[in-house]
């Protein structure tokens, strides 16, 4: 593993176990993972289905709380934040594109995109408006900017959900399996415009994918299986 200093480790993850509880079973998912990640590092996760690839992405995102252990952000304990200062942090410091897009249906796809400036503090006003539509057409959405989420296709979905993550330029991007819908040419775009993102100073992509050519191209490599995690050398 990479040993860096305090100042460039963006995000610790220690002993993390979570459970669900459904009904009277208790279903264990992840079992005592361990992660340290510094600045411009790319990291795949790939693993079977079920295996809690994305319960890990929500965990370490601040988006469902550990059964146990614990989760830093240059430090500060995720889950010992107060839940407005932590949605804050979420909305300034993390991106998180959602397996299942995750747009609100009666926005459109202009104002989803906007909605991260607000949540972070900003002001919906013209320089919001265009940063957002430039965000779009780097997508390749500039045309589509009045859509409602249903009246788009998956892959467009993926890539308007791609440019609200990357709205407010954040630290930490996760990205559950982002590529999926995507054919080969637009998936190659989208993949190169997170690498690039993660290649500048202060930024990491933590990514799940099931195609091992996509895996290769991160700095580092990760398998899941039955909540426990490694690193492939
Ligand atoms: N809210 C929940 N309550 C109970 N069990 C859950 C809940 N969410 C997920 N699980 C279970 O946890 C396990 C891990 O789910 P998770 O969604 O993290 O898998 P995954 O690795 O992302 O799978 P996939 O590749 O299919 O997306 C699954 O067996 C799932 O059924
Ligand atoms: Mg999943």
């Amino acid at each position: 593993m990479t040993n860096t200093n305090d100042n460039e480790n963006l995000l610790r993850a220690e002993g993390i176990d979570k459970a669900y509880q459904l009904g009277q079973r208790n279903i264990p998912v992840l079992r005592n993972v361990c992660l340290t990640v510094a600045s411009r590092q790319t990291l795949a996760i790939t693993g079977p289905s079920g295996a809690g690839k994305t319960t890990l992405l929500h965990v370490l995102s601040g988006l469902d709380r550990p059964s146990a252990g614990r989760v830093y952000h240059r430090n500060n304990d995720v889950y010992a934040m107060s839940p407005s200062r932590r949605t804050g942090w979420r909305a300034r410091d993390v991106g998180f594109i959602f397996q299942t897009y995750h747009l609100l249906p009666e926005l459109t796809i202009l104002e989803n995109v906007m909605l991260p400036i607000v949540a972070a503090g900003g002001r919906m006003n013209d320089a919001a408006r265009e940063r957002s539509i430039g965000m779009l057409d780097r997508v390749g959405l500039a045309e589509r900017l009045d859509h409602t989420p249903s009246t788009l296709s998956g892959g467009e979905q993926q890539r308007a959900a791609i440019a609200r993550a990357l709205i407010n330029d954040p630290e930490i991007v996760f990205a559950d399996e982002p590529t999926g819908n995507l054919d080969t040419a637009t998936g190659e775009n989208i993949l190169r415009c997170l690498l690039d993102m993660a290649g500048h100073a202060k930024r990491a992509l933590i990514m799940v994918t099931h195609n091992p050519d996509i895996a290769d191209r991160c700095s580092r490599r990760f398998h899941l299986v039955d909540g426990i995690l490694s690193e492939a050398f």
